[in-house]
């Protein structure tokens, strides 16, 4: 029997069948297999006991579980960090000539209250794990130094590591040759940065649109900015020679990596053979996480989504696209030939509650436009733009369910600019969330929501004139089906 508000869990985004999850944890792809780990609670559907759950994809959409890879264990808890592939055997934990997979993760020692960086090997794809015996293999004795991300740096011959200094605001960098002895590099530390707490650390190169130049990407995620309380993902455009990260431009206003709410904690996979460079994140919030109305499960992971460097008005930009995988999803297409929407809503023939909306919109004489999806009896979401703003916004405001927390309901606004007067939009809506990629993925709005199942409606509006507007639609399967 369906329970009624398990009709919230999404149909194509990774959640796990029961129990708490929070943020994806050693993405890596070996021998055919993506692997998504995540923190994960094995005892109950709030956070605690923190554990590495584990599944496995051949394609980025379709997830199969697997047991906790590694538990919680003498009462050091297992968080965040991340995988690689030994090719070489650098720390002896291969045999028969097969490299290892090596997880770095950090040791949450309650009872000490420390933090220190763990290793744990496997010789079987990814299907049982061993701790190292000489754990931990990086403790300098302090409270927040988490959230490791290592990766070969090819330059220099040795393996990076990327760990936060959380209240400090600080990223540190640390090189070795074995993945067991770690040396101090070097650290990055902003000036007058007044957020509470810096987490999950990402670095990775990544040529400037499709020339041949590069530029390094370093992102961490803020726990609450002051003075907004904000909780979400920034990063910094820079250069990085192995040993020390310099940031092209620190004037500049943050980067923000998403302009919803319910982005955060994102790292990208490890070992990606055809060199795409592909990140997911935890699809929630800390303002409300512990509150979301589901059950026996908590926590979804966002559509995976492909990393781009792309120079917009004079600036370098991280661009996001959701993965080509997904397309698999989709079934029924209703598409819309370019239309002229008159002042009010106009409902569409299209409905549903699992949707991959392609739409561009051109502005005419509205002052206001754009669509609103989840559509039922006194609620919907809308994803509008603002010309006067110059402004895309997703307002949760009346999206159904919002009341679990204060600190839920809201509209989340994007400085975005029209390009010959249009805006293009890819929006996907799950039961229980909207993720919005305006410009071929230069600003990104990803909102969970709570409407009821029956509110499967789609509207387009425009207020003050008109717009026109042209769309193709799609029902989209759910992956476990
Ligand atoms: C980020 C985070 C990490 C930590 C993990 C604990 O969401 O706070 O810094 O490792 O979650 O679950």
């Amino acid at each position: 029997m369906t329970n009624s508000i398990d009709l919230f869990r999404p149909g194509f985004h990774f959640t796990s069948p029961q129990n708490w999850i929070n943020d994806p944890n050693g993405l890596v792809f070996f021998a055919g297999e993506y692997h998504l780990f995540f923190q994960f609670n094995p005892f109950g559907n709030d956070w605690g006991h923190m554990s590495w759950g584990h599944a496995i994809s051949p394609d980025l959409v379709h997830w199969q579980h697997f047991p906790v890879a590694i538990p919680e264990t003498e009462g050091i808890m297992a968080f965040s960090g991340c995988a690689v592939v030994d090719w070489h055997n650098s720390s002896g934990f291969g045999i028969n000539n097969q490299p290892p997979l090596v997880i770095v993760f950090t040791g949450q020692n309650d009872a000490l209250m420390r933090q220190d960086q763990r290793l744990a090997f496997s010789n079987d794809h990814g299907r049982t794990w061993t701790l190292f015996e000489g754990n931990p293999v990086l403790d300098i004795g302090i409270k927040d130094f988490r959230d490791p991300k290592v990766f070969w740096h090819e330059p220099s011959q040795k393996w990076v590591m990327i760990v936060v200094l959380a209240d400090q605001l600080k990223v540190s960098f640390y090189a070795s040759s074995d993945l067991k002895t770690w040396v101090h590099q070097s650290d990055f530390a902003p000036p007058n940065t007044t957020d509470r707490l810096w987490e999950v650390p990402e670095l990775f190169e990544l040529n400037i649109g499709n020339s041949s130049f590069s530029r390094w990407v370093l992102k961490v995620d803020v726990f609450e900015t002051d003075p907004l309380g904000r909780i979400a993902g920034k990063y910094f455009v820079g250069q990085f020679d192995g040993v020390q990260f310099v940031p092209d431009n620190l004037e500049l206003e943050p980067n923000w990596l998403d302009f919803g709410q319910d982005f955060y904690a994102a790292i990208s996979w490890s070992d990606v053979p055809d060199g795409r460079r592909m990140w997911l994140g935890w699809m929630s919030n800390w303002n409300y996480a512990r509150e979301t109305p589901t059950h026996p499960w908590c926590g979804a992971m966002t559509i995976p989504r492909r990393l781009r460097l792309e120079e917009v008005a004079g600036r370098l930009r991280l661009v996001q696209e959701p993965v080509r995988e997904l397309e698999a999803l989709r079934g029924r297409l209703y598409s819309l030939p370019a239309t002229s929407i008159l002042e009010g809503s106009t409902t569409l023939e299209a409905r549903g509650t699992k949707l991959e909306i392609v739409m561009t919109f051109k502005a005419a004489t509205a002052t206001e436009f754009g669509l609103k999806v989840r559509v039922g009896e006194n609620e919907f979401t809308t994803v509008g733009y603002n010309l006067k703003h110059q402004e895309l916004f997703v307002d949760r405001t009346q999206s159904g369910k919002t009341d679990f927390s204060e600190r839920f309901a809201g509209k989340h606004a994007a400085h975005l600019k029209l390009e010959a007067d249009e805006l293009q939009l890819q929006i996907f809506v799950d039961q229980s969330s909207l993720e919005v990629f305006a410009q071929n993925g230069q600003v990104v709005m990803t909102d969970l929501i709570y409407p009821s199942f029956e509110s499967d409606g789609l509207e387009v509006y425009a207020i003050g004139g008109t717009v026109q507007v042209t769309a193709q639609i799609w029902e989209l399967n759910s992956s476990s089906a």
